[in-house]
């Protein structure tokens, strides 16, 4: 009785009307497109396995060994049977078939004239967006409602040398938001494009969906969709500079930032030293010019707040299982620094 209603709860968690990976309310003309398709694959798929699975357990329970019974009469060559048996998934399989091949020749259309293209870069386990104006951002994919995005994604070949001494030649990610399109593979040396286009302001959740290391599973994406205005007010947040705190905590902890190996990873634009030179240019990690204007950070899997930043600089790879070779490290830093980094972090905004 328990293990009835434990797996039915287990299945009934997929009517939950707030779930954010629902697929089955897409929220743009791509996951719709992908939606029509999958209802009658579905009904077809779903038609012969009640069939099939009815008539075997009918087979099964009438037809089953009893001790009086007699050897039963043995059959071969029912000549109407096996032509039914052979066109009837023939036509099943051609009706799937050419829906399918239609809407993949459809997703694949050009993108419309006045797109928005935008570069993602798939790393080990957050991903990278680049805009047309030449910010960058990490984890939240932003775009205008009512206009086709283009992405033109690639995966992350971090050249670094393993305790093994292996180069890592980096790995296949798959980039999918469900409610807005379908799944696309990112990988190493390729470029893949994915179409999609959100019809109304929302987040939109997504996750990378290739298995590609120990953090995998804390590889999220969001897609944020703006109406037209509101994106425009966002791009100009995104092409200023840092804002620079001149004292305080906030001051220490820049000067911290500076100093140390953050600049080797990360990037903020308009950070310069003394004779105007930019000096945080790191490319392996998320750029943090505006951090603070994203809601999420680290793969999008933490809120983006003071205790999550915290605990992150405590310790980030105990944080999100990691490779240590490609994630960000443990710095070992103090409460003190911790507390002073937080502190400058926070004026990113
Ligand atoms: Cu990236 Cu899985």
């Amino acid at each position: 009785m328990w293990a009835i209603l434990a797996g039915l709860a287990l299945v009934m968690s997929a009517c939950a009307r707030n779930a954010p990976q629902d697929y089955l309310e897409p929220a743009g003309p791509e996951a719709r497109m992908l939606d029509r398709l999958w209802d009658p694959v579905f009904l077809v798929a779903a038609v012969m396995f009640v069939i099939v699975e009815g008539l075997i357990l009918l087979v099964v329970l009438r037809y089953r060994a009893r001790s009086d019974d007699e050897a039963p009469v043995q059959v071969h060559g029912n000549a109407k049977m096996e032509i039914g048996w052979t066109i009837v998934p023939a036509l099943l399989m051609a009706f799937v078939g050419v829906g399918t091949l239609a809407t993949i020749f459809k997703l694949s259309d050009d993108p419309e004239r006045g797109h928005l293209e935008v570069k993602v870069v798939g790393h080990q386990f957050w991903w990278e967006f680049e805009y047309p104006e030449g910010f960058r951002t990490a984890n939240e994919l932003h775009i205008p409602t009512g206009r086709d995005v283009n992405l033109v994604m690639t995966a992350a070949e971090p050249d670094l040398r393993g305790p093994d001494q292996k180069v890592a030649k980096g790995v296949i990610h798959s980039f999918w938001i469900p409610k807005l399109a379908g799944k696309q593979d990112v990988v190493p040396n390729r470029v893949s494009e994915l179409l999609l286009r959100a019809d109304r302001p929302g987040r939109y959740q997504g996750q990378c969906t290739e298995f590609c290391g120990a953090s995998h599973a804390n590889m999220r994406a969001v897609a944020v969709a703006h109406t037209p205005a509101d994106y425009a007010e966002w791009v100009r947040g995104q092409m200023e500079d840092a804002v620079h705190p001149t004292s305080g905590l906030a001051a220490e902890g820049l000067e911290q930032f500076s100093a140390s190996g953050c600049i080797g990873c990360h990037r903020v634009v308009g950070l310069t030293d003394t004779s105007g030179t930019d000096i945080a240019v790191g490319r392996r990690g998320p750029d943090l010019t505006h951090l603070m204007s994203r809601e999420v950070f680290a793969g999008a899997i933490f809120p983006l707040d003071e205790p999550h930043l915290r605990r992150w600089l405590r310790d980030p790879p105990g944080e999100k299982p990691m490779n240590e070779a490609t994630g960000m490290p443990n710095l070992n830093l103090t409460e003190k620094e911790i507390e002073k980094l937080v502190a400058y972090l926070q004026t990113l905004e």
